[in-house]
């Protein structure tokens, strides 16, 4: 009995504190045994979709069959001073042997190519919406203005296109695109539309870092998948409220991936773009690796680690010494739990020697940034599709913030954690790079001390940012759990 009154306790703080629910209210005229009844099923409910438990499934163990495939580096065209025509399109992809699965992709059947700029040029980008429903084309990390940032207000319907044009401001990062149409973004993504952008200047070439593309500098995307029976992608089968995770890893698309590699520095460039996994990256030999770059920008000095976590639309860059890890035993990348993710073979032949140099970058967190106040608090709350920010769903229509252009403010994000305890939210911003001050009041750990456009914050973690906006428009901030943001996990900054 005293179980049954706590559950029910539980369960209606749960819809007053976020006060939207699908689910019946109790009423005042039900007995009191029908509503714990009543509550106590629907606990149960949320606890078996809820996915902050560690209950999360395994991925299966990669094979290492296959051998990976890399995003294709995108031609430049310069037709009518368009440089890069990105079309979302349909197709069949052999994932699996000799079976054709239904996919969405960028310029091809899944996934899409790597688009490469270059810092200080004007890029002109043609999108193109060859789906049958609406879509956006949302360049996650750049610093554009609100027109071209592909977020929810900028839908291409089917058949439409759209000329982008905007100069690349920022510096040297791997950032990414995907779609973003309203309630739409995770379906989307999870049948494949994610590609690549690679941002180069004169720091990055002067390096001297492995970055001959596709030999010693390779793009991997992580993404969990479930197939069906037919070997299909069933979103709506698969689909869970608090995040779609599936057993299935596959990266760059590839099913039961391999690397082969030289015995020399690889750069590898680890993008999560999972709808809801978190990953934690290490070497099952236990091998440290350098970790150089974050989401928007190269670390100001390497930073030696045995594992790197990344959590939803996170990127991370690092450099791999292959030829001083032991490859006796088979050398594979893991996940926390164990399950291999990605076996290597290094070939026994030396590629080139390149030399991590000890300063990369000139990122800095300036006592006046630190010394800031706070005006901006955002705070993340829920669950399943009960999820808000500042105890409100997505509008459209609505404004939450609004920020000056060019002005620095510092944000202070706190994720609340409900009577379950919580569940990390991934939180993102578009149209900038921004700054991590703290994490509840101490320094952030040194691989965050760079730019960022995403950041894990922990249940009942608080996060201080210092933000500033290049360009003007409406930017969207949200959690990057796709399914949480589909389900209103959703603001927006208007920058004027
Ligand atoms: Cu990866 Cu709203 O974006
Ligand atoms: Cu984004
Ligand atoms: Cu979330």
């Amino acid at each position: 009995m005293g179980i049954k009154i706590k559950i029910a306790a539980t369960a209606i703080s749960i819809l007053v504190i976020s006060g939207c629910s699908n689910k019946s209210q109790p009423n005042e005229e039900m007995d009191h045994s029908t509503m714990n009844q009543e509550m106590e099923e629907m606990n149960h409910d949320m606890m078996e979709g809820h996915m902050s438990h560690d209950d999360v499934v395994s991925l299966n163990d990669s094979t290492g069959e296959n051998e990976l495939k890399i995003p294709v580096a995108l031609e430049r065209s310069n037709e009518e001073g368009v440089l890069y025509t990105v079309r979302a399109q349909k197709g069949k992809t052999e994932i699996f042997d000799g079976i054709e699965t239904n996919t969405y992709g960028y310029n091809k059947s899944f996934l899409g190519p790597m688009l490469r700029l270059k810092k200080g040029e004007t890029v002109k980008i043609r999108t193109i919406n060859e789906l049958n429903e609406n879509t956006t084309f949302h360049w996650h990390g750049l610093e554009v203005s609100g027109e071209e940032d592909g977020g929810p207000h900028n839908i291409l319907k089917p058949g439409e296109e759209n000329v982008i044009e905007f100069k690349v401001t920022q510096e040297a990062a791997t950032l990414w695109f995907h779609p973003h149409p309203e309630g739409k973004t995770a379906e989307q993504v999870y049948n494949g539309l994610a590609g690549l952008i690679y941002i180069e200047d004169e720091n990055s070439k002067s390096l001297g870092l492995p970055n001959d593309y596709r030999k010693n500098d390779f793009p991997l995307i992580f993404q969990d998948k479930t197939f069906d029976d037919k070997k299909q992608l069933n979103y709506s089968a698969t689909m869970n409220d608090d995040g779609t995770i599936g057993d299935t890893l596959l990266i760059n698309g590839t099913l039961n991936p391999k690397l082969t590699v030289n015995k020399e520095k690889v750069r590898l460039r680890l993008l999560n773009g999972s709808n809801a996994r978190d990953y934690t990256f290490k070497f099952n030999t236990g091998d440290s690796f350098l970790q150089i770059a974050t989401d928007g920008g190269f670390l100001n000095e390497p930073v030696t680690l045995k594992e790197v976590t990344l959590t939803p639309s996170e990127r991370a860059e690092i450099i791999v010494d292959f030829s001083q890890i032991n490859t006796a035993n088979d050398l594979a990348l893991i996940n926390e739990d164990g399950s291999v993710l990605l076996p290597f073979e290094v070939i026994d032949q030396s590629g080139v020697t390149s030399r991590v140099p000890k300063k990369l970058n000139d990122f800095s967190l300036t006592d006046k940034e630190m010394d800031l106040p706070v005006t901006k608090k955002v705070e993340l709350f829920g669950m399943m599709d009960m999820v808000t920010i500042n105890g409100k769903k997505f509008n459209p229509k609505r404004i939450d913030f609004t920020q000056k252009q060019g002005v620095t403010e510092v944000w202070e994000i706190y994720n609340r954690p409900d009577m379950m305890g919580g569940m990390i939210h991934p939180f993102h911003i578009h149209g900038t790079q921004f700054k991590i001050l703290s994490r509840d009041g101490k320094e952030p750990p040194k691989n965050e001390r760079g730019w960022k456009d995403s950041i894990s914050i922990k249940p009942d973690e608080k996060v201080k940012i210092a933000i500033q906006f290049k360009h003007k428009g409406v930017y969207m901030f949200h959690c990057h759990i796709l399914e949480h943001e589909d389900n209103g996990m959703m603001g927006q900054v208007k920058v004027e």
